[in-house]
């Protein structure tokens, strides 16, 4: 058996009640230290906003606060110059801070605790952490909009095949097909700012499980941490993680966006479809095959979103037996997140950078690509309907013309007009026109669709819209209001 010298840290840490230390293993399983140090900037700040708390209440005098305070501050400045390394040793980073403050400004460190447990300290610094990040990836979400509208602008009356079951449907503009991803990130922001309304409400005063003895003033806490409101409940506010749950699975349906994308980059640069070029900025090439360039940041984002999602059920899945109320189980809460969050702001970042460098349409490549198929075959039969034949007879007789082409070897802008009219002697002249992409693109007047006109005010608005920053986005919320 591991006997313990009753000196170590881990002995001191808890109370009395222990005689020994953990064994290593066992203290090294159990600690979170190495990855729950990068809470430590809303561990200090939460407690500051506690201290102040407890002075405001009489708790602990106005001088003890301002002294611990100060202590919090140092710990800051002394981790931003790499001198704050705990380890092991400390379990937690809220035991770290506790101890380092003890050591620097002595047995008054000690009255921080008092009316609190890590319970309530740990769902707040959380809370306080997610926050930050949604704030930062809704502002990455916001560039990124800005890189598909700069696209779209310049390719307006570009054309490009618009496919159903990746076979060739209709030609599109390609503004359109970019406003598409627009929108997409439009409400990925949009739930961001929902998750963001739930995450913001502050625990902390929730004590372990079942609140405190203390007079505290939980509003005042919270106000200075810039809550909008305080949890309710002190059991569901140290064991709720619901809102990380929901952070997941806003992050899933971001990363899930930007994969589609990606999977159209990675079949549009591809030799089948060479529909854009890889600049070298955003390509790397192949250690055997001297011709390759590949893309792969888009299969890196593609990727990434995997791992994303995997979080989001990882999640769940520690969440669904925990009976009420902490469980040490919820320190598996923090990886997930952490890796959620970094991995949407690090392919956030990538992608936009691809739009606006990596990425160039080939419009030779493209407008040729719109001439060689069928996509204009819905634009005969709607041809046919206006010349007062019933849609479905319409949709009949066109099959037939292309069974009748493609036989030929021929596309529609092949036939001769005795050809058209051998079909339906109702086709004139202006069947051509009909038929031309630019016409059958344009020709799509309705709101929300590909017709230039539609997309020239899709745009307009999608520009109004990004204008008016989202509130999420303005200004921050200060960490701490003093
Ligand atoms: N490191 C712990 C966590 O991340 C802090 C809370 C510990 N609370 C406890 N009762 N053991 O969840």
């Amino acid at each position: 058996m591991f006997v313990a010298d009753s000196d170590s840290s881990a002995a001191k840490t808890w109370s009395q009640r222990f005689e020994g230390s953990l064994h290593p293993a066992i203290a090294q399983f159990n600690a979170s230290i190495g990855f729950d140090i990068r809470l430590l900037e809303y561990d200090l700040t939460g407690s500051q906003a506690h201290a102040r708390m407890l002075a405001h209440c009489g708790i602990i005098s106005a001088e003890e606060a301002d002294r611990i305070w100060a202590g919090l501050e140092q710990i800051r400045e002394q981790s931003r110059q790499g001198q704050f390394n705990p380890g092991v040793e400390d379990e937690d980073v809220h035991y770290a801070v506790e101890h380092r403050l003890v050591e620097l400004i002595g047995e008054t460190g000690k009255k921080l605790h008092t009316a609190r447990s890590r319970n309530d300290q740990v769902a707040t610094d959380l809370r306080l952490f997610l926050r930050d990040r949604i704030d930062r990836i809704a502002a990455f979400l916001h560039t990124f909009q800005a890189a598909l509208l700069e696209l779209a602008d310049s390719h307006v009356t570009t054309l490009i095949p618009g496919y159903t079951h990746l076979q060739r449907a209709q030609p599109v503009s390609l503004a359109h097909h970019l406003l598409a991803y627009f929108e997409m990130a439009q409400r990925d922001i949009e739930r961001l700012q929902d998750v963001r309304e739930r995450t913001n409400r502050c625990p902390l005063g929730s004590g372990a499980l079942a609140g405190t003895t203390f007079p505290i003033d939980r509003e005042f806490a919270a106000n200075l941490l810039g809550f909008e409101s305080v949890t309710a409940n002190s059991l569901d506010a140290v064991s709720d993680r619901d809102y990380v749950v929901e952070f997941h699975a806003a992050a899933s349906l971001i990363v899930m966006h930007l994969s589609r994308l990606s999977e159209e980059i990675v079949l549009w640069a591809s030799q089948e479809f060479s529909f854009v070029r890889l600049t070298d900025a955003c390509a790397t090439g192949s250690s055997l095959m001297p011709q390759k360039k590949n893309p792969d940041v888009p299969e890196l984002v593609r990727g990434k979103s995997g791992r994303v999602f995997g979080n989001l059920q990882g999640l769940l899945v520690t969440l669904k037996g925990l009976p009420l109320a902490y469980n040490k189980d919820l320190q598996e809460d923090k990886e997930g997140l952490f890796d959620s969050a970094d991995t949407v702001l690090a392919c956030l970042e990538a992608m936009t950078i691809l739009l606006r460098e990596g990425v160039e349409f080939r419009q030779q490549r493209l407008a040729a690509a719109v001439m060689e198929d069928f996509s204009n075959a819905t634009d005969v039969a709607d041809y046919l309907v206006r010349k007062g034949i019933p849609f479905r007879t319409a949709y009949q007789l066109v099959g037939k013309i292309v069974r009748t082409c493609l036989g030929n070897g021929k596309l529609l802008k092949d036939l001769s007009l005795e050809a058209w009219q051998a079909f339906d002697p109702v086709f004139e002249i202006d069947i051509y026109e009909a038929i031309a992409p630019e016409q059958v693109v344009s020709a799509r007047t309705s709101a929300g669709g590909t017709g230039f006109e539609a997309v020239r005010s899709a745009l307009q608005k999608a520009k109004a819209l990004h204008a008016q920053i989202p509130s999420i986005l303005s200004p921050h919320t200060p960490a701490a209001r003093w």
